[in-house]
């Protein structure tokens, strides 16, 4: 081994240092526990940045092989877990170099040539990002594959349909459940969208400023698949802005699942009665043997604080940041793995819940019949022949009022009701309101019977990306 190349338990810029780092030094400074599942996408990018100097003139073939191979070795030995980590090793990119360098002798020494950890670990979070934001986003495509299976089963069951948690009309199960799917689809769309600004290979900026070798960016891209290579140096070190909207993507999609959750939660309660959890996926109480609980429901909602943190934690460590790489830079990982790990399982959760959940048609069509759901048709129908709508809403309304106060049922009053009369007693039929939600989009069976086509439509459009 040359006398230039760091030895086992040196730091990679030891020639400057006339002595060895604090252990508080690299006790605060250390990002291995975190950053090792960067271990994968950090070989990618060196095998291309090794193959690129080569290209280049920079590494002989011999050297390149022996290079190659020795990340492969790195690579044996992290998957058999045989990989032995030196104190020394403040990150992962600093353990792999030092191992390669182990491994190859002088040759390891150029493995870094021209290369930055800078520019090293903004390109491995990108990579990491390609991966696990489209594995997020199938995901959601799964969940939303149930809901639509479920909508599909449940064009045949209505339920009241709120606004302010008051009943309002009744809308079909379907209808109610294609509304998640949407929120849904929009969040496939913003993962699409973020990953194709993220689709930028920053290697070759060097630690800020690019550098005098006659290094090749374009070809690395390229190499590995990246749409472009970076335009600005200094940017390419400096921007996190794909985490920072990576995080907004998963924090909107947990908010939608919080959402969803909220709703389960209610509507698994005795006062909605409105579904029955399956036993795998509810939970009992260790001291109330009557309980079933929904924690995946709750955990969902709850974990919604939790990816708000994540992204408003990290937009504050990047506030303010002058140009180009620094330290606080490092906190970037923490914030991003936990809000991709924790959207991901918040997902397959809720799948299994919602694919396994019973409806209670009973319960949600009892509170779909009732009356007063049926007030806004009654007023519709009085505009219909020809009153003003504020006229018709006024006196249906004094109806209501009458029903309640004096609890007289409201059929009763719009048949004894000189201005409606009995003709208006099938606005209160059981199962009609829901029939008359009629208007493109709306709630009814026509609307939601073309709506469930377009869902279908939406899935496959997405399949084709997510397959890609
Ligand atoms: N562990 C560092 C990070 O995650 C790698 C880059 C360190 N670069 C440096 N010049 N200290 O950001």
């Amino acid at each position: 081994m040359s006398e230039h190349a760091p030895a086992s338990g040196q730091p990679l810029w030891h020639g400057r240092f006339g002595e060895g780092p604090a252990d508080e030094l690299l006790a605060f400074t250390v990002s291995l526990p975190f950053d090792r599942r960067l271990a994968g996408d950090d070989l990618i990018g060196a095998r291309a940045h090794v193959q690129m100097l080569a290209r280049v003139g920079l590494l002989t073939d011999d050297e390149r092989r022996v290079l190659i191979a020795a990340l492969d070795r790195v690579e044996e030995e992290l998957a058999g877990d045989t990989f032995a980590f030196a104190p020394s090793d403040e990150d992962i990119h600093t353990a792999i170099e030092r191992r390669v360098t182990e491994i190859a002798g002088e040759v390891g020494a150029k493995l870094h040539t021209g290369r930055s950890r800078n520019d090293q670990v903004a390109l491995d979070l990108r990579l990491y990002l390609r991966r696990e934001g489209r594995a997020v986003a199938v995901r959601i495509h799964e969940l939303q594959r149930v809901l639509l299976q479920r909508a599909g089963e449940s064009t045949e069951i209505a339920l009241p349909g709120y606004t302010h948690l008051q009943r309002a009309q009744p809308v079909l199960l379907a209808h109610h459940l294609l509304a998640h799917f949407w929120a849904l689809a929009r969040d496939v769309d913003r993962w699409h969208d973020c990953l194709a600004r993220a689709d930028v290979s920053p290697l070759g900026a060097g630690a800020l400023a690019g550098s005098s070798l006659p290094l090749d960016p374009a070809w690395v891209a390229s190499e590995l698949e990246f749409a472009r290579p970076f335009e600005n140096s200094l940017d390419a070190v400096s921007d996190r802005d794909f985490v920072a909207e990576a995080l907004f993507v998963a924090a909107l999609t947990q908010v939608h699942l919080s959402r969803i959750g909220e709703e389960i939660v209610l509507w698994s309660t005795d006062e909605f009665g409105f579904i029955l959890l399956a036993d795998a996926y509810a939970t009992g109480s260790s001291m109330l043997p009557q309980k079933k609980n929904p924690d995946i429901a709750e955990l969902a909602r709850g974990k919604a604080g939790r990816l708000i943190g994540d992204l408003t934690g990290f937009l504050a460590t990047l506030k303010a940041l002058p140009l180009a790489y620094n330290r606080d830079l490092q906190e970037d990982k923490e914030p991003l793995f936990d809000a991709l790990d924790t959207c991901m399982l918040s997902l397959s959760a809720l799948a299994g819940l919602m694919s396994t959940v019973t409806f209670v048609d009973t319960a949600m069509t009892a509170g779909a019949d009732s009356p007063f759901n049926a007030a806004t048709d009654i007023a519709e129908h009085l505009v219909r022949q020809g009153m003003p709508f504020r006229e018709a809403h006024a006196l249906v309304g004094a109806l209501v009022r009458q029903s309640v106060e004096r609890g007289v049922p409201l059929d009763e009053l719009v048949s004894n009701d000189p201005r409606l009369g009995p003709d208006f007693l099938v606005f209160l039929e059981p199962g009609s309101a829901v029939r008359r939600r009629s208007t493109p989009g709306g709630a009814g069976p026509e609307p939601v019977a073309r709506q469930l086509v377009q869902a279908r439509d939406r899935i496959e459009r997405q399949q084709t990306w997510l397959a890609r």
